[in-house]
């Protein structure tokens, strides 16, 4: 990442302040766009140490001018723009369907799909004419499994996905990269919101997540940094239209493997009948 420039949204918290750490540990200059403004403007301070290599701006992805200012400040600060992390989201509507209220189905949209589409139209006006760069967007097992997830929250984040390889398509020509990340169930302040005491009990997130994790500890925003850094590296050259999942196989492997046990190792095929092979 030496000389990179990346912009990373929803960058104060979980994921995406992970993977600003990361990516700016790697040697990349960041700019951190969120709504929280304390969170981060403190993590901007932390890794900037003392430099200017690390930029919070205020940003509302639902608010197209907040986004062109984000992405104007990384190539007035830094020059140019490599990576454009679309990251920011909320879960939103929540409920049975028949009871969704369109209100917040509105902002669901707005946050999760409209915001990423404003990061890639954004990012793709500065990365064309550069002639290279690299968007990567956080979607979710709920895109591509029933049940895990809100009802409005899984479609746009499938349709983050088909957005991905529309603009993937278009963008490669140009040098210009498209991915998506899909993280499972993470130790972040959405999680911990839903499944230990409130969004700030990241520990009680950590212990739930550690005994249901399929890998027996909990996934950490680090391991999603991870997989994002290597679809924004120069490693990653000629992966595009791609949809990594950071997941431990819960959308490839989900199931039990109950055909994979020792009591079957004993037996023989089964076929025709419960009749076993020899
Ligand atoms: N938590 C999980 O288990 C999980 C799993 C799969 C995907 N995701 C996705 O990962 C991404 C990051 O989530 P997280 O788990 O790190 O949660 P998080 O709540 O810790 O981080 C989300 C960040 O987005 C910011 N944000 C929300 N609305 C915004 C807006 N309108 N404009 C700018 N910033 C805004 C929040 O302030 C917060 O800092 C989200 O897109 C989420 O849907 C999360």
């Amino acid at each position: 990442m030496a000389g990179k420039v990346a912009v990373v949204t929803g960058g104060a918290h979980g994921i995406g302040a992970g993977t600003a750490r990361l990516l700016h540990s790697e040697g990349a200059r960041v700019v951190i766009g969120d709504l929280q403004v304390e969170a981060g403007e403190r993590l901007a301070a932390e890794l900037a140490g003392g430099t200017e290599d690390v930029v919070f701006v205020r940003t509302d992805v639902t608010v197209e001018s907040d986004v062109a200012r984000l992405v104007d400040t990384a190539v007035e600060r830094f020059g140019r723009l490599d990576v454009m992390f679309n990251n920011a989201g909320i879960i939103g509507a929540v409920g049975p369907i028949d009871r969704t209220s369109l209100e917040d189905a509105d902002l669901t949209v707005a946050v999760n799909l409209r915001g990423v589409l404003c990061g890639m139209k954004h990012a793709a006006r500065v990365m064309k004419p550069q002639g290279s760069g690299v968007i990567i967007s956080t979607s979710s097992p709920a895109a591509v499994m029933g049940g895990v997830g809100a009802h409005v929250y899984s479609g746009v984040k499938a349709g983050i996905i088909g957005l991905s390889h529309s603009v993937a398509a278009e963008l490669r020509r140009h040098g210009v990269r498209c991915n998506v990340v899909i993280p499972g169930a993470v130790v972040s302040q959405m999680t911990a919101d839903l499944v230990a005491g409130g969004a700030d009990d990241l520990a009680g997130a950590e212990t739930a997540l550690d005994r249901s994790s399929y890998m027996g500890r909990a996934l950490q925003p680090d391991d999603v940094a991870r997989g994002v850094l290597y679809l924004a590296s120069d490693d990653a050259a000629y992966v595009t239209g791609v949809v990594l999942p950071v997941d431990a196989g819960m959308t490839g492997a989900g199931g039990p493997s109950a055909m994979a046990d020792e009591k079957y190792a004993a037996q023989g095929g089964l076929r025709e009948a419960g009749r076993r092979t020899e």
